[in-house]
């Protein structure tokens, strides 16, 4: 496919009494999953620890529910929902008014998952203030545990202004959607020169304080010297190879609910949900129009 395309952990009180202390960690399995509430700190200590965990996109309450179920220690209510969920061509249109519900849906869902709320194009870009006033509406109307925003080097200030304001950040670096039009497209970023780019990006804004690096669609050797020059912060790939520690897909594209258009490379599919679904409404009108549905145990008398 071308390049251009479409105590680990925490507080006792939220840790099994089973779970053993940070540094006595060899398994990887058993730690994050001792969590009963995912923190910011814990993805920290899960890196010092070499131990992965989870992402995905969510938008709703009972994929929440199943999502946490399985055990994804992060929901991302991404900006994609503005072509997942709303239909849009492109993410810039979606509005924080538009997110907000789908955020506090996905908040409700999540008993365990940490939630990390998208803050739309044109919601934070004109200045740190409008950062936080947007960001602010994630959290309290919401109830947002954490915002992610595409951001650059020059912008550290937001994300001071961010956490001053007592919310959390996921900074976004490599290819950035929403600068799509400036990026020339859905590209590979981080190589050659670029690298340096994408590498100082990162470094400066969780030197100012994002508790984590989301990188997306960057070369491997771009993820790993990101990933050493965060030091001790955790790094999110989508596209970034696999030596993150943690990975983020777009569920619909992971479990095969979009069936249309081609999928990115960097996409595994590990379910056929669209097809699931197309069957089972198929079924439904056939059972509705043969009359075989509902029938006697279905039926009040
Ligand atoms: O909006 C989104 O879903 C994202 C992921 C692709 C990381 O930003």
């Amino acid at each position: 496919m071308s390049e251009k395309e479409t105590a680990p952990y925490g507080a006792a009180s939220e840790t099994s009494a089973q779970a053993p202390a940070a540094h006595q960690h060899t398994d990887a399995e058993t730690s994050l999953s001792s969590v009963r509430k995912i923190r910011t700190l814990h993805l920290a200590q899960a890196k010092a620890a070499g131990e992965k965990f989870a992402m995905l996109t969510c938008y709703d309450f009972l994929t929440a529910r199943a999502f946490d179920r399985a055990g994804i220690e992060t929901l991302l209510v991404g900006d994609s929902a503005a072509n997942v969920v709303l239909g849009y061509d492109s993410t810039l249109s979606i509005t924080l008014d538009e997110m907000i519900p789908m955020v506090a849906s996905v908040v409700r869902g999540a008993q365990r998952a940490l939630v990390v709320a998208d803050l739309p194009f044109g919601t934070y870009e004109l200045s740190p203030q409008q950062a936080v006033e947007s960001a602010t509406r994630m959290v309290k109307e919401a109830g947002a545990h954490a915002v992610k925003l595409e951001l650059d080097a020059s912008q550290t200030e937001w994300v001071r202004a961010l956490v001053r304001a007592g919310i959390p950040v996921v900074a976004h670096v490599g290819f950035t959607p929403q600068a799509e039009n400036v990026l020339g497209g859905f590209r590979v970023q981080g190589r050659g020169d670029s690298s340096a780019r994408v590498v100082e990006d990162a470094r400066a804004l969780a030197e100012a304080g994002a508790f984590a690096i989301l990188m997306e669609m960057v070369t491997v050797e771009t993820a790993r010297a990101v990933d050493q020059a965060v030091g001790s912060v955790p790094t999110i790939g989508i596209g970034a190879s696999n030596v993150t520690t943690g990975q983020v897909l777009v569920w619909q594209d992971a479990f095969g609910l979009r069936t249309e258009g081609r999928l990115p490379k960097f996409v595994r599919q590990f379910a056929q949900v669209g097809q699931v679904l197309e069957d089972a409404a198929r079924n439904y009108r056939t059972a509705v129009v043969e009359g075989s549905f509902p029938a006697e145990e279905h039926t009040f008398n």
